[in-house]
């Protein structure tokens, strides 16, 4: 095959240049060119069913809804929005060793029942994909096995194989001779995904790929991959426990937010249908620095403890650490708990935690982290069997969250009975088993746990 020219082109404006530079020569930006193939530019404008796409008035065209088909494994299904779709390419990221391939090839084996399912790696032989299938108990799982990292050969053997779900384990090992960037490198990656998600769209065949997360935290370069595929989703959890969260970041035939549980267990991934006690850690007795909190994770409640320990300052300065929540947001709770709820934290060390390896975004989680903040600063205990849920806003108010009447129900059902919330999430009818307490400023939250 004559080898295709390829040139440099910047990820920030589009701008290209025949040689490689540290500055990109149009928009100026450093270290954003990298390596393409120069594509005629006809074929650029080509639509991706090979064919000139047409101008049509909206009415005119049909909506569709996409059809879908279940893995079989459950809290996956869940995540995918119900399944994968046909042509539909997945972005699976996460950390070495949290459990993708593993996911993955339960996935394959469950699919496999029913559809033709190539597992590609470019990781591990087949030798020791087949060592895991073991363990896993899935030695005779329908599924064929490929250890491939060249891009034409893998484009070949899935034209040849014509299946209808692939496995590229990983897109950083796969890598195209076209480009004489090393593998793993953002051009490599990008145009290697690229190609295959145009296979995945001409096919209909769905494409999963697995990404590892780097140091920076982005997948294989600054995120290259997560607007070419139609769902990313990323794998989280505490090395040291055994849960595992798979969640949807972006969706195009779903919702995203959409949250997988598992437990990784001798035999591999299990789900958990109903984690919301997970991330609870069991006290004996109330102790000061814990808040229980309801997070809303796509479209069901979890329960999370989020601690704090507030403790004289060590060094020079104060410290502020947050483990699974926003450091950002802890410094700007603190500051509030200060000017409005008169609670001075300066002259000490704050520590906050969110238990179970958990990470929560959620504005949603403000009082509970000001409330355990002080619980523990005062050493006073919050009452035992109570929820806690609301943004805190600067001016000191607390503000309303998204359904908080889930979240006061999902509660109830743990044997939840008291709920400090928002006055603007009280439910219009009371709710059987709840006790609420409505506030609307930060004074009168602390006010609270000092009854
Ligand atoms: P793996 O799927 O190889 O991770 P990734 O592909 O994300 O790098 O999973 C790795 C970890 O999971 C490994 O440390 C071993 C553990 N594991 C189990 O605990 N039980 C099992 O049944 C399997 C297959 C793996
Ligand atoms: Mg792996």
């Amino acid at each position: 095959m004559a080898k295709a020219k390829t040139i440099y082109t910047c990820t920030e404006c589009g701008g290209q240049s025949p040689k490689w530079q540290g500055q990109c020569p149009q928009c100026e930006a450093w270290n954003t060119l990298v390596e393409t193939i120069a594509a005629p530019v006809q074929k650029r404008f080509q639509s991706v069913a090979g064919k000139t796409s047409q101008v049509r008035p909206l009415a005119s065209v049909e909506a569709r809804h996409t059809p879908r088909f279940p893995t079989g494994v459950e809290e996956f299904d869940r995540v995918l929005g119900g399944g994968m779709v046909p042509g539909g390419v997945i972005l699976l990221g996460g950390d070495p060793g949290i459990g993708k391939s593993t996911l993955l090839l339960q996935a394959m084996a469950a699919i496999g029942a029913g559809k033709k399912a190539l597992y590609i790696t470019g990781e591990e032989s087949v030798e020791q994909v087949a060592l895991r299938a073991q363990r896993l108990g899935l030695v005779n799982a329908p599924v064929s096995l490929l250890a491939e990292v060249q891009l034409e050969a893998i484009v070949a053997a899935i034209s040849a194989e014509a299946p209808e779900v692939v496995v590229i384990d990983s897109i950083q090992t796969a890598y195209t001779e076209a480009l004489t960037s090393a593998p793993g490198s953002v051009a490599q990656v990008r145009e290697c995904a690229a190609q295959l998600t145009r296979l995945a769209k001409q096919r209909g065949i769905v494409v999963v790929f697995v990404g590892h997360v780097t140091k920076e935290g982005a997948i294989a370069g600054p995120r290259v991959l997560e607007h070419i595929v139609d769902t990313v989703l990323y794998f989280e959890g505490d090395p040291h426990s055994s849960f595992r969260l798979v969640r949807a970041i972006k969706n195009r035939f779903g919702a995203a937010n959409e949250l997988g549980v598992f437990a990784m267990t001798e035999r591999g991934l299990k789900g958990v249908a109903n984690p919301s006690a997970l991330f609870l850690s069991k006290h004996a007795q109330e102790v000061p620095g814990s808040a229980i909190v309801a997070t809303l994770e796509g479209s069901r409640p979890l329960l999370v403890e989020i601690q704090a320990l507030v403790d004289p300052v060590q060094g020079a300065m104060p410290r502020r650490l947050s483990v699974g929540l926003d450091p950002q947001r802890l410094a700007l709770l603190l500051a509030v708990l200060h000017r409005h709820g008169g609670v001075e934290t300066a002259g000490y060390d704050v520590f906050v935690n969110a238990v179970g390896g958990v990470r929560i975004n959620e504005p949603a989680a403000d009082l509970a982290i000001m409330l355990a903040v002080h619980s523990s600063l005062v050493g006073r205990p919050l009452p035992a069997r109570t929820l806690v849920f609301g943004e805190v806003g600067l001016a000191g108010e607390i503000r309303p969250v998204q359904r908080g009447q889930e979240r006061i129900r999902e509660a109830v059902k743990l044997g939840f009975e008291q709920m400090l919330i928002p006055s603007m999430n009280k439910p219009k009818q009371a709710i059987d088993g709840a006790r609420l307490v409505c506030v609307d400023r930060v004074d009168a939250a602390l006010e609270f746990l000092r009854r």
